[in-house]
């Protein structure tokens, strides 16, 4: 798998690493006179970025009224439970923050995955104001992602079908292969890669090893996901360095 359209920012620890995507997202922000959509990630590493999101210095630079927030991937749980992807996002950040108006959550009330992601798909598309998207005119301005230890990135994980899906933008996850093993609805790499900035989140040392194999090239999904048109930027902390890595 070719990543040299890749770019790998390693920063010192999980502190810099939320103050440096919280100044990409800014950037994004800043160059964007108009409304903006930015695609939040779940799991633990963007819980930092959040509470400095919410904090003085950038709550006052966000122009809330014309962001928009979705999430990549959402544990199919109400809302309310801890497990919820954009209910985190909300307790942290977005409630206290951001119109309610623009705050768009996978409606995990709906009967299914499927029925969820559907809704969700039709939400994304209404937004977007059409049915396609090209690289003239992406859907998010930037996709915030992380990646598991199995390589899975949103709720792509390894050998899925789900991964190869080219029609639809959302797709219901009917078993995921890592805690909490809870069903998922995930928007597909098509949707994800429709952005003008793909930002991974990685750190810690325990994700050392799946670092190291996908910097190797292994076809897996966080290997995969890349932003059409844009840029794909890795922001990887030392913990997380592969030893072979000499990047920077
Ligand atoms: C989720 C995710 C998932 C996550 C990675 C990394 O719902 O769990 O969106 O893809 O981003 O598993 O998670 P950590 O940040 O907790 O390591």
């Amino acid at each position: 798998m070719a990543d040299t359209d890749r770019q790998v920012i390693v920063v010192a620890d999980p502190v810099e690493m939320a103050r440096a995507a919280a100044e990409r997202i800014m950037a994004r922000i800043d160059g964007n006179e108009g409304r903006i959509a930015l695609c939040l990630s779940g799991g633990s590493s963007p819980k930092q970025l959040y509470r400095l999101l919410a904090s003085d210095v950038y709550r006052r630079r966000i122009p809330w009224h014309r962001v928009h927030w979705f999430i990549g991937d959402e544990r199919f749980v109400p809302e309310e439970s801890p497990l919820n992807n954009m209910g985190e996002a909300r307790r942290i950040f977005l409630d206290q923050w951001a119109p309610a108006s623009n705050v768009h959550a996978v409606p995990t009330f709906a009967p299914d995955p499927d029925d969820s992601a559907e809704r969700y798909a039709r939400a994304l598309k209404s937004f977007h104001g059409a049915d396609a998207f090209g690289p003239d005119r992406p859907l998010f301005d930037l996709v915030l992602m992380g990646a598991g230890p199995d390589g899975h990135t949103a709720s792509l994980f390894p050998g899925d079908p789900a991964l190869d899906e080219s029609e639809r933008w959302v797709v219901g996850v009917p078993r995921a292969h890592v805690e909490p093993f809870v069903p998922r609805v995930t928007l597909t790499l098509p949707t994800l890669g429709s952005c003008r900035e793909m930002l991974f989140e990685v750190a810690g040392s325990e994700k050392r090893a799946i670092l190291t194999r996908l910097f190797n090239g292994e076809n897996l999904p966080a290997n995969r996901a890349r932003s059409i048109g844009g840029q794909t930027v890795w922001l990887i902390d030392h913990a997380a360095r592969p030893e072979s890595f000499r990047g920077q």
